[in-house]
């Protein structure tokens, strides 16, 4: 029997004695997967079919404060505005904070700032959840444990287990009902000369959600019948990639996972086709950039924006054909679970 994610909660926490504390603050960097996350086997927990990697966004994510309230309910701010109560992303909030509140109720002042546009495919819900759990473990004295907080985590959005972490990050899919071999962390390799160039190519929201695709992929799709033994191949491929520092076995390596993953979304039925005009011109120019010698890829997550991936020694070349692309260095930013 499956538990419910308020149980999960409990069976996820790290030995401690949970003490309301009046307030807390936290930072976590978004993070791009290489390997990407599609499609859940267990949708209360977000349990993944398959398991996945990425590399964190060095300073660029969110910054989460709470504050004890003496109020009915939660108030939430992003960016700078309150938001209406029964806003979708107030909801997610509170009901993510309900699971802890079983520890010690609470109302909280929740003050959010993304430093990424929000919902643009540029995966701020794992650095918003990510960083919300930390707050959270910040207010009930819960102790920064990254295997029990990226559990955690994952139950407010999968991509968000990934975020605890800086540089390179596997969240390992696990086989048990309960999640709790669900978890990510943190390789030990480092690669100082990877950058990601984020080009962005609308801030709208997106219309259907990375839940909602999910569903609507593993409805309808025959393709991603596939997915799975594809994403298992790519993510020991970019194992070795990553241990022998080899950037052309990444790049091409992400690039095709992304690609694949597309498609499985674009022969869903009703079709789901993240990609704006200006998506496909920006892939193509990555190609003739590679026909031209210069070494860059690209992945996508479910948006229309475009994430490069290439090695400091190519920023400038890289940059002439994508000159308004933010170049982010993975390894320049806080430690999420050490700040
Ligand atoms: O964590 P979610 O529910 O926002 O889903 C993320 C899905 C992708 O961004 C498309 C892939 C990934 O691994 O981040």
């Amino acid at each position: 029997m499956s538990l419910s994610p308020a149980e999960a909660l409990r069976l996820y926490l790290p030995e401690c004695t949970p003490a309301l504390q009046t307030q807390a603050e936290a930072f976590a960097p978004s993070n791009i997967a290489l390997c990407k996350y599609w499609g859940k086997r267990q949708a209360a927990l977000n349990l993944p079919v398959n398991s996945s990697l990425s590399i964190s966004l060095g300073e660029l994510g969110t910054r989460t404060r709470l504050q004890v309230i003496d109020a009915p309910c939660d108030e939430v701010w992003l960016n700078g505005q309150q938001l209406d109560i029964d806003s979708r992303f107030v909801r997610k909030v509170s009901q993510f904070i309900d699971l802890f509140r079983s520890l010690a109720p609470a109302h909280f002042r929740v003050t959010t700032h993304n430093n990424i546009p929000t919902a643009a495919g540029l995966a701020s819900s794992a650095s918003g959840f990510a960083a919300l759990t930390l707050a959270l473990a910040g207010i009930y004295a819960i102790p920064r444990d990254g295997r029990s907080l990226s559990r955690i985590a994952r139950m407010g959005s999968g991509s968000a287990s990934r975020s605890l972490f800086c540089g390179f990050a596997q969240w390992h899919k696990g086989e048990l009902d309960d999640g709790s071999d669900s978890f990510a962390e943190v390789l030990s390799e480092a690669w100082p000369d990877l950058r990601i160039g984020v080009v962005e190519i609308t801030t709208a929201e997106k219309s259907v959600d990375s839940r909602a695709g999910m569903t609507r992929t593993t409805d309808s799709c025959l393709l991603y019948e596939k997915w799975p033994q594809q994403a298992a191949r790519d993510l020991q491929t970019l194992r070795q990639a990553i241990a022998a520092q080899d950037f052309t076995l990444l790049g091409e390596t992400a690039e095709h996972n992304a690609l694949s993953m597309h498609a499985t979304m674009i022969a869903s039925w009703p079709p789901l086709l993240y990609w704006q005009p200006a998506s496909i011109e920006a892939m193509q120019q990555v190609w003739q950039c590679r026909a031209q010698g210069i070494e860059v890829y690209f992945t996508m997550d479910a948006g229309p924006n475009i994430k490069l991936l290439f090695q400091q020694q190519s920023i400038e070349a890289v940059r002439v054909c994508f000159p308004t692309m933010t170049v982010v260095d993975p390894w320049h930013g806080p430690d999420p679970l050490q700040g």
